[in-house]
């Protein structure tokens, strides 16, 4: 008996000792920014809240100049748009070599889908459904980006966005609340790995906070206006997620929201950031936006523009040099606590604590490690196995597609057939566009060695030629099948680049009619950055592959769905609308009074006179080369109370003629609230891998975490009364069933 007393003993002793020391360490950083903050002047703490970008890459509307002697000075303490090893270090040497305190420099950049191996844009990788896939992609990115210099990313962007005039559609992960929090935390988790202070790993930061994609009309930086219920239901908890999963900082965003520009909201930074949610890291503003303020309106000049953003919760200045030029002065006249400085600082010096970066300023500028990391074999692989999985099969009737490998003739066509630059989309940071491989080049690449690749560049992407028409037909003439390949410009989607037009340029309009008359087996491939209006296309061309800006290795993986030799599996995470009169359209609206269903013939219905309601591609959208059968869901209860988990099963078979992957979608619908609710909200999602007549018993998990809303009175909670579970291969699924919620 006192052998097992002394073991447990000595048990509860190890386990209180061991999470001590897991406090001392995460302590330790603290406690050495407080050492080190006590040593500080009062304008080597400002310095610490600077940062400037270098002169190496452009992603904002100025530069600073003479940012070297700013580093040298101490007033800076972090650098973005500076990579590479021996860049890093120089600038480097300038902080440590030179200030008194030798406090070594962050150095942050945009590495949004992948550092120089790149990805597909994101709004393509999260049409994989594939969270493993794009935390792996988030830590390739990290591997190469930490191994040019970088400690920090900009990323991930979590705006939801239901507007595809928005051109940022393309950074983030569409429209879906739930699936967008999910996929938020895997890149954070793939950004941050499992420590800090390990060579690979990065700090994250999580934006634009707050809403960013709610831009009126998709106008970039323009205003955003919502309820604080919206806010909070529908675009809030991407952030909330990123943060849980760990994201170590926020960047505030150009927009206002409820009349405040973001960089100026207590609202947002203090009262939600920190007292709500408690995050401890820090938070810098996007680029100038401090300035921006000035324009907002809500400052006369640029010292209300500095107190204003250090005292609303903003930790560091991007670019404005604001804090740098009126916060010594705001301490001095009491308008800035010193205290607020130090808050600030601190966040920002237990972060370069975390990274190792006093312990070695240079550890990350390992030109070997460079060398040996960056664009190997490996991630190579990886990016063409996650392009594969971002593709998405918008239609293929009477099975035009896959080609045969062994075609005798194959016409490839079209201004994005052979496109390079494009490949690698907005927001492809150092990623180098000549590297890329092509449509055309990944089919060369795959067809038999027999096959005859003809290719023609059909029309120029935008400017009114018909000059390469002739030759396009001549070649598609001699062709067994074509393949169309259209899109747009990598430049029109990404920042400031909204489109009133979301349609195809219109010469490649015109091409496309022109490779229509020959009447041929043709596969349209669409290679875009937002959700397009592809009405036309869809009502000419009986095969249609979404495959986005697959980045680095595009063509090799758009050339083994062409061919079959992988099954597309993608399901779009955003609204493909009719027309662009009816955005914004997204699955999960609201029933009105006057539902177009209750009656399609009545006049007094919500509905147009000149359009359908329903989108041309719903959100989930997205074939396999087989097709998948689903049972009616089954529940193991139907009556459940806040304690119970509910168990939907549903049993998905593959009744085509090859393997396939299905994404299955699990949407409920709360039929009666305090409040009006969506008609559908996706609550659950499954990937399963089916041989030919294989059939899976695919489960979720439901409980009264799933049903909570923000009710009439604002709270976060759930109510009583009937549900509709559905499990479908989309979100138009009508494969549903009831279920009750009783609480007393
Ligand atoms: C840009 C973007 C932001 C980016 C920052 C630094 O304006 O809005 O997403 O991280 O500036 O490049």
């Amino acid at each position: 008996m006192k052998m097992i007393f002394r073991l447990l003993l000595i048990l509860i002793i190890s386990a209180l000792t061991f999470s001590c020391a897991e406090k001392k360490i995460q302590s330790n950083s603290e406690e050495k920014a407080d050492s080190l903050l006590a040593l500080m002047t009062l304008r080597e703490k400002i310095g610490q809240l600077t940062l400037y970008t270098s002169d190496w890459d452009v992603t904002g509307p100025t530069m600073r100049k003479g940012y070297q002697n700013d580093i040298k000075n101490g007033d800076v303490g972090a650098i973005f748009n500076a990579i590479g090893s021996a860049y890093t270090r120089q600038l480097q040497e300038l902080a440590v070599e030179n200030t008194r305190l030798k406090i070594p420099l962050l150095f942050g950049y945009d590495v949004i889908h992948g550092h120089r191996t790149i990805f597909p844009i994101p709004l393509a990788e999260s049409c994989s459904w594939d969270l493993e896939l794009m935390q792996r992609s988030a830590r390739i990115a990290a591997e190469e980006a930490t191994a040019e210099g970088l400690h920090w990313t900009f990323a991930p962007m979590v705006d939801i966005a239901r507007d595809p005039r928005w051109g940022r559609v393309m950074e983030g992960a569409g429209e879906d609340t739930y699936l967008g929090s999910q996929i938020a935390a895997a890149r954070v988790k793939g950004f941050q790995g499992e420590n800090l202070n390990d060579i690979n790993t990065m700090l994250a930061c999580v934006k634009h906070f707050a809403a960013y994609g709610a831009a009126q009309a998709g106008r970039d930086y323009h205003t955003v206006d919502m309820s604080d219920r919206v806010l909070r239901e529908t675009y809030l908890p991407p952030y909330k997620a990123a943060l849980d999963a760990g994201a170590a900082t926020v960047m505030t965003s150009f927009n206002e929201i409820h009349g405040e520009p973001a960089s100026g909201s207590q609202y947002l930074l203090t009262d939600i950031l920190r007292k709500e949610w408690g995050f401890d890291g820090f938070v810098v503003t996007d680029y100038t936006s401090i300035m921006e303020m000035l324009y907002h309106g809500v400052v006369a000049d640029t010292t209300a523009a500095a107190a204003l953003a250090i005292n609303a919760g903003v930790d560091m200045d991007m670019q404005a040099g604001f804090f740098q030029d009126k916060l010594e002065q705001l301490v001095k006249e009491g308008k800035v606590s010193e205290a607020r400085i130090n808050e600030a600082a601190k966040r920002i010096l237990k972060l370069k604590f975390d990274l190792g970066l006093f312990d070695d300023p240079y550890k990350y500028c390992d030109t070997a490690r460079e060398k040996a990391v960056v664009m190997n074999e490996k991630f190579l692989i990886e990016a063409k196995e996650n392009a594969k999985r971002s593709i998405v099969l918008l239609k293929n009737q009477d099975k035009v597609l896959p080609i045969n490998k062994n075609i005798k003739t194959l016409a490839v066509v079209g201004p994005m057939a052979h496109a390079r630059k494009d490949l690698i989309g907005s927001w492809s940071a150092a990623g180098d566009w000549k590297k890329a491989v092509t449509l055309l080049e990944g089919i060369q690449q795959t067809v038999s060695p027999s096959t005859k690749v003809l290719y023609a560049k059909g029309s120029p992407l935008m400017a009114d030629s018909t000059q390469y028409f002739a030759d396009a037909i001549a070649k598609a003439k001699q062709a067994e099948a074509i393949v169309l390949a259209v899109g747009e410009a990598s430049w029109m989607s990404g920042e400031a680049a909204s489109r009133t037009n979301i349609q195809l340029p219109l010469i490649q309009k015109k091409l496309m009619e022109e490779i229509l008359k020959l009447n041929k087996p043709t596969v349209l491939i669409v290679m875009n950055g937002r959700p397009l209006d592809l009405s036309f296309e869809d009502k000419h061309f009986k095969a249609i592959l979404e495959t986005w800006f697959l980045g680095t290795q595009a063509g090799p993986a758009i050339a083994e769905v062409l061919f079959g030799d992988y099954n597309p599996s993608g399901k779009l995470t955003m609204t493909f609308p009719r027309s662009l009169g009816q955005v914004p359209i997204y699955y999960s609206m609201k029933n009105t009074g006057r539902p177009y269903e209750s009656d399609p013939n009545n006049k007094y219905v919500s509905k147009y006179i000149d359009e359908s309601n329903y989108p041309l591609y719903p959100f989930g959208h997205g074939l396999s080369y087989t097709s998948f059968s689903y049972t009616k869901p089954f529940l193991d209860k139907t009556v459940i109370s806040p304690k119970d988990t509910l168990t939907v099963t549903c049993t998905i078979t593959n009744i085509g003629d090859r393997p396939g992957e299905e994404i299955v979608q699990l949407y409920l619908r709360d039929l009666v609230g305090s409040v009006t609710r969506p008609i559908k909200e996706l609550k659950g999602f499954k990937k399963v891998n089916l041989a030919v007549g294989e059939s899976k018993v695919v489960s979720f998990k439901v409980t009264v975490e799933d049903l909570k809303f923000y009710t009439k009175e604002m709270k976060f909670s759930y109510e009583p009364g009937d549900f509709e579970v559905f499990v479908g291969g989309d979100s138009n699924t009508q494969n549903k069933i009831l279920f009750s919620l009783k609480t007393d």
